[in-house]
Order: C-alpha cells, then sequence, then structure tokens
C-alpha cells in the first residue's frame, strides 16, 4: 500500500477522501478534531502541486439534501485555517462543476458537497462512482473512521483509480492499530467499556486471542455481573447476552486471559447515590460508576503493561459524578509508560475531560472503524488500496 509521498502529485487532480463528519451546531463546528488531523496531509498535497479535491460525508442525510448536514460550515473553516484558495462545489455534474474543475490550480482546494447527499454513496452506486471519476487522477484516503464502509467514495471509485494510497493520518491509525492487533509489545492488556456488550461481541472475541489482561467496566460489565448471579437492580443490562457473557469468560479462562469486572460500584436511587460492595446493590439501584476499591484493582492490574488499548468509558461519564471512574483510569492509562491507544468518540471525549490526551502515545479518531479493525476484520476501504 502506498503512502502520499509514494506518489507524484505535481499538477494532477487529487481527490482525498476525508471523515469531516464533525459536530455542527447552528453552523458553528464544534469539535474540529477530525479536520485538524488532516491538515498535514492537506498542505503536504497542495506543497506538492496537486489540485486537491476534498470530499466528506456529514451525518446520514440517507440521499437526501438536507440543508443542516450541508458541509458550508466546513468550507467556512477550511477558508480561515488554510491561507489558499478554497472552494466549494455543490453539484458534481452540469457546468458549473466543468468550470470549477477545469479552472482549479496547483495548490488550491474544491471541497464537494456532503457526498451522502446522493443516494448512490452508501450503495456503492457506479454510477455515482462514474460522477466522481473526473475529480480523481489519484486517489487517497485520509479518511479511516469511515473506512469500514464500502461506499462509493471510500471503495467504489478507489477501484477504479490507479495511482492510491493513504494520507498521514490513515497511515498513523494503521501502524498504532496494528501495534494491537498484529505486532503487540507484550503484555497487552485491554480496557473495555461502553454501554452494551451486543455492541463489542466481536471485539471481546477477538482481542481474547490477543491480550494478556482483560478490564471490562461500564454499563456492559452489568450483564457479566448479572451472568455471574450478582444483583445489578435497575441498572442498564442485556439479558439476552447473559448466556454470551458467561462464554466469553470461558473463553478467557480456556485462553489464559485475566479477566477484571468491577468488585464495587457507585449507585444511585431516587437522588441518594452510595458507593457499595458488589453484593449490596439493592433492587432499585441504578448502577452508574465503578467504586474506588475497583479504580485501585484496575489501576494496580495496569502496571507492567507494554501496550495498552482503551474503548468505551468506564461509567456514566457524562454525568457528574459518575465520571469519576473513567477519569481516574484514564489518569492511571496516562501515566503508564507503555503504548497506550485509544479510541471512540466517548472515550476520547472523557480523556479530554481527564486533561490526559496529550499523555497517551495515540488517541483514534475513528469509532465505528476502530472497533472493526479489533474485531479482526478487513475495512473495505483500507483493502482496496492494496488492489
Ligand atoms: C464515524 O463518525 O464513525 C464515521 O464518520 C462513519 O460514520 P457512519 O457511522 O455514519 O458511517
Amino acid at each position: 500500500m502506498k503512502s502520499i509521498k509514494d506518489i507524484d502529485l505535481k499538477g494532477k487532480k487529487v481527490f482525498i477522501r476525508v471523515d469531516f463528519n464533525v459536530p455542527i451546531e447552528r453552523g458553528q463546528i464544534l469539535d474540529d478534531t477530525r479536520i485538524l488531523k488532516t491538515i498535514p496531509t492537506l498542505e503536504y498535497a497542495l506543497k506538492a502541486g496537486a489540485k486537491v479535491i476534498l470530499c466528506s460525508h456529514l451525518g446520514r442525510p440517507k440521499g437526501k439534501r438536507i440543508p443542516e448536514l450541508s458541509l458550508k460550515p466546513v468550507y467556512e473553516y477550511l477558508k480561515k485555517v488554510l491561507k489558499v484558495s478554497v472552494k466549494f462545489l455543490e453539484e458534481l455534474e452540469g457546468e458549473k462543476a466543468e468550470k470549477e474543475l477545469e479552472n482549479l490550480r496547483e495548490g488550491e482546494i474544491l471541497l464537494l458537497e456532503n457526498i451522502r447527499f446522493y443516494e448512490g454513496e452508501t450503495k456503492n452506486d457506479p454510477e455515482l462512482v462514474k460522477k466522481l471519476a473526473p475529480f480523481a487522477e489519484v486517489f487517497i484516503n485520509e479518511a479511516f473512521p469511515v473506512s469500514h464502509r464500502a461506499h462509493a467514495s471510500v471503495v467504489g471509485l478507489a477501484e477504479i483509480i490507479k495511482e492510491k494510497g493513504v494520507g498521514f493520518q490513515t497511515q498513523k491509525e494503521l501502524n498504532y492499530l496494528s501495534k494491537v492487533v498484529d505486532t503487540p509489545e507484550k503484555p497487552l492488556f485491554a480496557v473495555i467499556g461502553g454501554s452494551k456488550i451486543s455492541t463489542k461481541i466481536e471485539v471481546l472475541k477477538n482481542l481474547l486471542t490477543k491480550v494478556d489482561k482483560l478490564i471490562i467496566g461500564g454499563a456492559m460489565a452489568n450483564t457479566f455481573l448479572l451472568a455471574k448471579n450478582f444483583s445489578v437492580g435497575s441498572s442498564l443490562v442485556e439479558r439476552d447476552y447473559l448466556k454470551l457473557a458467561l462464554e466469553i469468560l470461558d473463553l478467557a479462562e480456556d485462553s489464559g486471559v485475566k479477566v477484571y469486572l468491577p468488585i464495587d460500584l457507585v449507585v444511585k436511587r431516587e437522588e441518594e447515590i452510595r458507593e457499595v460492595f458488589l453484593d449490596e446493590v439493592k433492587e432499585e439501584d441504578q448502577i452508574l460508576d465503578i467504586g474506588l476499591e475497583t479504580v485501585k484493582l484496575f489501576s494496580s492490574a495496569l502496571e507492567g503493561a507494554k501496550t495498552v488499548v482503551w474503548n468505551g468509558p468506564l461509567g456514566y461519564f457524562e454525568e457528574k459524578p459518575f465520571d469519576r471512574g473513567t477519569c481516574l483510569i484514564a489518569r492511571k492509562i496516562a501515566t503508564l509508560s507503555s503504548i497506550t491507544i485509544a479510541g471512540g468518540g466517548d472515550t476520547l471525549l472523557a480523556i479530554k475531560r481527564a486533561g490526559v490526551e496529550h499523555a497517551f502515545s495515540f488517541l483514534s479518531i475513528a469509532g465505528g472503524a476502530f472497533l472493526e479493525y479489533l474485531e479482526g476484520k478487513e475495512l473495505p476501504g483500507i483493502a482496496v488500496l492494496k488492489k
């Protein structure tokens, strides 16, 4: 697979698939991390004399033109951040499109409107690929977070372009994630949280073949606890997954993986908040965080790691004081001298809230793609670049 550095960009129409799927409210970008992470690739391409065409999706408009999901706020943002000419194209076809493309000069940017305004995008429709083809002499994937989608602008277009490769951020994502999945420095420990076990089963199963320790928190730990016959009161739990939770614990034992579950919890009943041991959870209690004894247990379990991968908050971190467990574990991971990798929107938010984002080796900007990579799946948007 080539890097953007291996491709001659001079004077060429370089189609960079980016992921500018960022939170926008009333025209204001609330978190620009994903855009900022692509800037080095954009600057490199511009300096190398490329005519840069940027393509992204925003939200899930399902083939309809939804004004709130327009990329215009991103266009305004790019004009401010980059000191080059940036143009915006609403339609892929027609006189305006032809003119803009013809007039695009080296070192300039043309941003396309939300590609999911076209129904063909999510269907990987060859008709849409045909419409995109004039915009691409070179194809660059700088959209790791959407690389698990076999969509027209991610896979279909890349399939018909000979000169293709990855941008710097995609390259980094692949390098760090392969340090977990393919060539981990051992011991490798995983911290997995979040609300649902159902969305993480494949991740857990695959990780059990790689990790030495598995630390489980968040509401998904409730399902494991209930499966082990502990009361979880009126907490969020997935009753259909109790058997599977036990299977995962058995699988871990067979694979020699040590699993850590909470030993104490922060619970809420009406307005009363208590810290209780596992066997003290009452019927109306709602488990909302791990307790301090669990923080101690998890923290000492993390000692000695050479690699740590983390996805999913360990409690209901959106609401204080239930962010305590997640923040304390974030700070603990931040002190480790190992390779520390985290991913997922909520996890990143929690790490930022704990004020330790600079202490991690790598923070993935992906959510679904990060998980699918951890599941051991080959992402179609990456596989196509190897062809
Ligand atoms: C993401 O935010 O995870 C990516 O942009 C993919 O978005 P999607 O889940 O709507 O395909």
